[in-house]
């Protein structure tokens, strides 16, 4: 169209210009202008057709572009949708979380002091406020129950319900005052006023149980279920043998005279009209195999009832005192008494149990000593009670374990209830050999340093104990281990064997293969165990045992040499370099820890 766009009018050129000369009659010939004329004409029609042709594809064009514009636009549009939401969701104020203590309906009819109608309102507890609030009109104030947890919006009107609070703090139900309220009992015996929620009311609920409490609410919200007494009791048959236990052996016949006899064979003690023993009571310093006693019994006791073939076995009950301890006011005396029914219960059903209360000195504490939080007042009963009770059932026996037996209320010790007591002390040198045998075995690997001169690897092993076990019993200047200043002004000097025990054998052995494993390892020096391994297991041994005066107290060691009513009045590590003199406190006995 550049032709038209030049101004110039192309059919003019098609239909020429009659002169005034020309006569129409007269035809005339068509020239060679004519020849050039038509064809200037039909170039410009082809030109026009292209530029037809080129306006067609371009209007195509155009029309293709405007349907990608309109995509990008709806697209465009939806992502600012998109934002918009994104903007209100993020600029959304905070709703709050309340707890619904009533809703007041007003009567029909009832004005305002402004001359208005009153509107219903629902009192709220809003983070441990107290407030009247409105209910928006989705929310109708008398569906709501006190306890509902509901949202209010930004003008702290109810807008919603929400779900119920799922945190808060353990109580134990002490009373029920009333239907809905609760006298509960916190940590460190603070007493409190809750409310029952929704959730409770209709439970059947009693004394002891533990609640859970939102303190800021004050509601009581659910009843927790109580831990289980699975936790602290394993009821598995123990893998110890006796044949693990070593140097013991008069104090192992002692256990089983009182716990094995009477399990085994009931009929010869109802033939006797001998009552067994209701208890053991296995005490001594720590270490020194009363756990593994216990546990060494329990499985004799289990594989010889299983000998008996059909369904005969035995149940072991292991109470291990501090974790029994460590639950809430009044769980360890539930714990103790769930213990007991357990027992009752596979002792009817013709079962031998054994119940093991360990490190019972952390529970049984002698009343009003003030040195726990005095919840042995309760514990203590509650034991008597069950024990007394075990009186009516046969194949129950109790055995308890403790390091410091002066510290159990001497009531749980009175006949009739853990009235066989046995000492298991520390290890002297033989029954330290002993020990040690129990660990060392000629089938270890030894090195060849250890075999020259012995006939069997047993003599060579067997040398080794006597050599090792003098190294540790020497009341030499590096065994020395403590002096002790009495009150009296004596001084005593007390060495490593005054503290020996099986779990410091047992140490040194480990200590000693450890080495050995070591050395194996880098591929240095003499394979399997050798003299020296031992010799700095047990200098090693020694020297961490430094610290024994910190844990252990002065009344043990005055046990241990012999001295036990007299007071010491202070004492002194040796084995370190600086030796340090330590004061101790003289209180009466049992009165420090
Ligand atoms: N007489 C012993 N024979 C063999 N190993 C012992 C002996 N006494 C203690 N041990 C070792 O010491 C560890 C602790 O002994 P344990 O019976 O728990 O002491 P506690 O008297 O404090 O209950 C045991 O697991 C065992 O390895
Ligand atoms: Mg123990």
């Amino acid at each position: 169209m550049q032709e038209s766009a030049g101004g110039e009018d192309p059919w003019k050129e098609i239909v020429p210009p009659r002169s005034a000369s020309s006569r129409p009659d007269e035809i005339e010939a068509p020239g060679e202008t004519e020849i050039l004329r038509l064809r200037r004409r039909i170039d410009h029609l082809e030109r026009i057709e292209r530029a037809h042709a080129e306006t067609k594809e371009m209007l195509e064009n155009s029309a293709e572009m405007n349907r990608k514009l309109e995509e990008t636009l709806k697209k465009a549009r939806k992502e600012i949708q998109a934002l918009r939401d994104e903007l209100i969701r993020l600029t959304t104020p905070p709703s709050s979380y309340a707890v619904v203590l009533s809703s007041n309906i007003p009567p029909s009819g009832a004005m305002t002091l402004r001359g208005v109608p009153a509107e219903p309102s629902v009192d709220v507890v809003v983070a441990g406020r107290k407030m009247r609030v409105m209910a928006d009109k989705g929310v109708d104030p008398e569906d709501l129950r006190p306890g509902d947890t509901v949202l209010l919006n930004e003008a702290f009107n109810v807008v919603g319900r929400a779900p119920e609070e799922r945190m808060g703090e353990i109580m134990t139900l002490k009373e029920i005052l009333s239907p809905d309220r609760l006298l509960v009992t916190g940590e460190g015996g603070v007493d409190r006023v809750t409310l029952l929620s929704p959730g409770l009311a209709g439970r059947e609920l009693s004394a002891g149980d533990p609640l859970l409490i939102d303190l800021r609410s004050g509601f009581a919200l659910e009843r927790v279920p109580k831990s289980e007494v699975g936790q602290v009791v394993i009821e598995e048959i123990p893998d110890v043998t006796f044949e693990e236990i070593g140097g013991l052996d008069e104090e192992l016949e002692m256990v089983r005279d009182a716990v094995e006899l009477p399990v085994l064979h009931p009929e010869l003690y109802a033939r006797f009209r001998l009552s067994p023993p209701k208890g053991v009571l296995l005490y001594g310093p720590p270490g020194c195999g009363k756990t593994l006693i216990a546990k060494a019994v329990a499985n004799s006791i289990g594989r010889r009832m299983a000998e008996r073939g059909g369904d005969a076995r035995s149940y072991f009950l292991h109470v291990k005192g501090p974790e029994l301890l460590n639950k809430y006011v009044g769980e360890s005396e539930r714990q103790i008494r769930e213990v007991f029914s357990r027992a009752r219960e596979k002792a009817r059903e013709g079962y031998p149990v054994i119940v093991f209360f360990d490190e019972m000195d952390s529970l049984f504490r002698t009343r009003g000593s003030g040195v726990s939080s005095d919840m042995e007042s309760t514990i203590v009963p509650q034991f008597l009670a069950e024990i007394d009770g075990v009186e009516r059932l046969q194949n129950v026996i109790v055995i308890g374990a403790s390091n410091r037996q002066d510290l159990i209320d001497p009531a749980i010790l009175r006949p009739g209830r853990l009235d066989v007591k046995i000492r298991i002390d520390r290890p002297d040198r033989k029954k330290a050999q002993a020990i040690f045998r129990r660990y060392l075995t000629g089938d270890l690997p030894l090195a060849p340093s250890l075999l020259k001169g012995s006939s069997s690897p047993e003599e060579a092993v067997l040398t080794l104990i006597d050599r090792v076990s003098e190294e540790m019993y020497a009341e030499t200047p590096e065994n020395r281990f403590l002096e002790v200043t009495y009150a009296g002004g004596e001084k005593e000097v007390l060495y490593f064997k005054d503290f020996s025990s099986g779990a410091m054998i047992a140490g040194i052995v480990s200590r000693a293969k450890q080495t050995a494993i070591k050395r194996s390892l880098s591929a240095s020096g003499e394979d399997g165990l050798t003299r020296e391994d031992f010799s700095r297991a047990v200098r090693r041994e020694f020297q961490e045992n430094e610290d024994l005066p910190n844990t252990t107290n002065p009344d043990d060691w005055a046990r241990i040499s012999g001295r036990k009513d007299e007071r010491i009045a202070s004492v002194k590590t040796l084995a370190s370099r600086e030796a340090r003199e330590r004061p101790v406190e003289t209180l009466p006995v049992g009165h420090y820890l």
